[in-house]
Parts: C-alpha cells; structure tokens; sequence
C-alpha cells in the first residue's frame, strides 16, 4: 500500500515519492491513483534501498538520475554536480543579452557538467551555436548524452579539457563565454554538510595548484584563469559570464576588471543575493 510504504521510509513525503516513482517508474498521479494496490516485491525491495541511501545522505537527484533545470531534465551521475537553481540566472541574462541577434551566436559553457547551461541555451536561443567544455570525461559523456536525450545535439559541441586549452583553435572568437566554475574555498565547512559531501569536489572546489599552495583558499583561482583569458577569446564586444558565491562578488569584479574586461557589473539572483559577474571585451 502506498501510504504505508512512504510513511515507513521516514523520509519527508516528497522525497519518497519522488524516490517510489524512479523505483516503479510511475509518474506521482499513476502512483497515486493505484495507491491501494498491492507493490510489486521488485519495486519495493528498489524503493527500500534508495531509501537506505538517502538516508545516508546521498541526494535525491543521483537516486533518480535527474534533476529539473529551466524547465528540463537533466540525467545527473555523481561524475556531475547536480544543477541549482540560482545557475538559472546566467540563462536569464544571456537570453535577454542575445534577445535581438539575428545572425549565428557562438557561446561558450566552460565547465559545462551535464550540460545544463550549454544544452539550455541551445534550445532556449535559436541562433546559439554552442561549444561545450570540461576537464572531466564522465561529466562530457553525460552531458553529450542530455543533449542527444533533449534535441540538442545538432546545436552542441562537446570538448575535454581544461578551460581555454579545451577550445578548438580554429581562431574562433566567441560572442559569450559562461562559466558556474568550481569557486567554493577548500576550506569551506558546507563541503562536509548536505548534498555536497556527494559531488565531485573537482565541480566545488578549485584543483588544488601544482606546487602545493593553497591559492584557492578564496576559491578565486579559476575565475582568474577565465577573466585573464577571456579578451583573447571573445570578439570584440563580446562577454564573460561567470557564477561565483554569494561574498565573492567584490573580488570577481576586480578580477574582471584587472583583465581588461569593460562594462563590469554584478548581478543577483531570485534571493537578491550578489550570484554572478559579467563584463565585456572592448575594441
Ligand atoms: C560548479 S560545476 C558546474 C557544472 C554545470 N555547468 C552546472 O552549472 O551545473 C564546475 C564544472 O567545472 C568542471 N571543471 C573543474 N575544473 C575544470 C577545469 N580546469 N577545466 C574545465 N572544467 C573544469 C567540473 O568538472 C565541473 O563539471
């Protein structure tokens, strides 16, 4: 019965619903609607052991397998960080930038993870043609895999490896690079704390540098490699767009401004909180 079996998990309502309808794969009306049928053995027995893992912690997204993202799902592996919501923000802005183009835009997601920013601007912006990149393989193929899944492939292309030494030289120059790069300090206690004890801390955290130093104590060092490298990158007039934490918006700036970008401004999310910086190359 399905009540007795979401009450026995122990988990708030939502989240054992959600976790019953990937182990029955019924959608929560079906489910509901067949709620006082017998469970098949198989379903629960699935059901029971997403529930073990939840409760240790694992999140509901890489139990499921995906994750909503403006509006789409997206397959999510623990190769993947899991999208947030407050990401949204940097589509918002490239659509409303890119409102009025008429001729073909190249855009560039640096650190693209499952794709979500990358895939979404495909579909969202028609003339957007899309460069997808990440240093991790298992994150590209999910990525590749959410874009064939969702209809962009045609408009998607997908290369590994780290930040502008991922970009074909073809000479290309992009009209917007956008990067949610990994920006949380190796120190940060929220990285031991709720879903992030899950995610690839190569997604949260920037790589730790190669002579032992702990540059990223401000989680800063891969927002200066994309503000040091994007005039190169960007025709003129173009911009970077990049995702930063909620107190690093002064230093982002900075940063921004330091590479010569013109322009500079920060912009919050839906919580009013300072969430992402974006500046423009000039001539
Ligand atoms: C914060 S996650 C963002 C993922 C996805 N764009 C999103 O918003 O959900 C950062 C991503 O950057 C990738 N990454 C980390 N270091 C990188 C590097 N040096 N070059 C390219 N990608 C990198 C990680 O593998 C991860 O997928």
């Amino acid at each position: 019965m399905l009540d007795d079996l979401l009450n026995a998990s122990g988990l708030p309502r939502r989240e054992a619903i959600a976790l019953l309808e990937a182990a029955s794969g019924l959608r929560r009306e079906a489910l509901i609607a067949h709620g006082s049928d017998p469970t098949p053995s198989e379903v629960q027995a699935l059901f029971e052991r997403m529930v073990a893992q939840r409760r240790l912690g694992v999140p509901i997204a890489y139990l499921t397998g995906f994750r909503e993202f403006y509006g789409r799902s997206f397959w999510v592996s623990p190769a993947t960080l899991i999208p947030r919501i407050e990401t949204e923000l940097l589509i918002d802005t490239v659509i409303d930038l890119t409102r009025a183009a008429e001729r073909p835009l190249r855009l560039a997601d640096l650190g693209t993870g499952s794709g979500c920013i990358g895939i979404t601007l495909a579909l969202e912006i028609r003339s957007a043609e899309i460069t997808a990149t990440d240093r991790s393989a298992a994150a590209l193929q999910v990525a590749r895999n959410n874009a064939a899944f969702l209809g962009a492939a045609p408009k998607t292309r997908f290369f590994e490896g780290s930040w502008f030494d991922a970009l074909p030289r073809d000479r290309v120059k992009y009209h917007g690079l956008i990067s949610n790069p990994p920006y949380v300090s190796a120190g940060d206690p929220h990285l031991s704390r709720g879903d992030l004890r899950f995610e690839p801390k190569a997604a949260l955290s920037p790589a730790a540098t190669g002579d032992g130093t702990t540059a990223q104590s401000d989680g800063l060092s891969d927002i200066a490699i994309l503000a040091t490298g994007a005039p190169e990158w960007l025709e003129t007039g173009g911009f970077l767009l990049v995702e930063h934490g909620s107190e690093q918006q002064a230093a982002v700036i900075e940063l921004f401004r330091q590479a010569g970008l013109t322009r500079v401004r920060g912009l919050v999310d839906d919580q009013s909180l300072p969430r992402a910086v974006i500046g423009f190359r000039a001539s």
